[in-house]
């Protein structure tokens, strides 16, 4: 597994768990024709480096809004996402695409990995728009991969791959320009109970590295590898203990 650059930080010192992000008031208003859908109903909270986060909750409750707003994917209609101590309400698109590349890395249930590109150049793109040369590109995506069992697999485009085996690429592409949080939508919710349990113990054991991690799932035993837990309720947290 890769050393990052937010965990080897605290190296060698009492470990501080400086805040990550921090939402501050957060709704996110949705209009459709003459419909308003209130999708997040004024949310704070922190995260702080090292945390892994479960977020669940019924079906339209805002768990995807909440994780494309704060991971600023998406804009809030208002309140501020601040990451790493840095202000985004003020930012532009292309500074909001910026600090995204640099600090974000997002798993979505569905994979979604270019098609007709291999998993080398999958996982190989964020560091394009992070202006890092071929032969470094080539060689951090190849290097992620193998620690995540696809060594053999790296030519290989997603019809060639299984759910799992893509899914894994996926999070490969999430940690190769290694950002500070890890943002997960139901990332077993395609996979079978096997692939699941593999990606299962991924999460795990990046989060044990110092990865911080914020994953949506509907699934009770996937949300127990996550130390903190958390409930939306149409669009509002209710602070949640996993029950057993
Ligand atoms: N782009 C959009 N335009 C309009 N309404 C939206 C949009 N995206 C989501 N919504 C609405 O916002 C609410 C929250 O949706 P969201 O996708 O965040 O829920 P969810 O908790 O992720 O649900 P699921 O568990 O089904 O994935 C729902 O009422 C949904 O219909
Ligand atoms: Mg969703």
């Amino acid at each position: 597994m890769p050393q990052n650059k937010h965990s080897g930080k605290l190296k060698n010192t009492k470990k501080t768990h400086s805040t990550i992000l921090e939402l501050k008031n957060v709704s996110k208003i949705y209009q459709v024709g003459t419909q308003t859908i209130k999708a997040l109903d004024d949310i704070s909270l922190t995260v702080k480096e090292g945390e892994f986060l479960s977020v669940m909750g019924p079906s339209g409750s805002g768990k995807s809004t909440f994780l494309q707003v704060a991971s600023i994917l998406a804009t809030p209609s208002s309140g501020k996402i601040l990451i790493n101590g840095k202000d985004t309400s003020t930012y532009n698109e292309i500074e909001r695409a910026r600090l995204r590349n640099k600090e974000v890395g997002f798993v979505f249930q569905t994979f979604n990995l270019l098609a007709k590109t291999s998993a080398l150049e999958n996982v190989a793109l964020p560091l394009v728009y992070a202006g890092i040369d071929e032969t470094t590109r080539r060689q951090k995506a190849r290097n992620i991969l193998e620690k995540l069992g696809l060594g053999d697999r790296l030519d290989n485009g997603p019809s060639q791959l299984s759910g799992g085996q893509q899914q894994r690429v996926a999070i490969a592409r999430a940690l190769v320009n290694d950002p500070a949080i890890i943002f997960a939508d139901e990332p077993t919710g395609n996979l079978d109970s096997k692939s699941g349990e593999e990606v299962k113990k991924i999460l795990k054991q990046l989060n044990l590295e110092g990865k911080t991690i914020i994953m949506v799932t509907h699934e009770h035993d996937v949300a127990e590898i996550a130390k903190k837990h958390i409930s939306l309720i149409d669009g509002k947290i209710v602070n949640g203990k996993l029950k057993s």
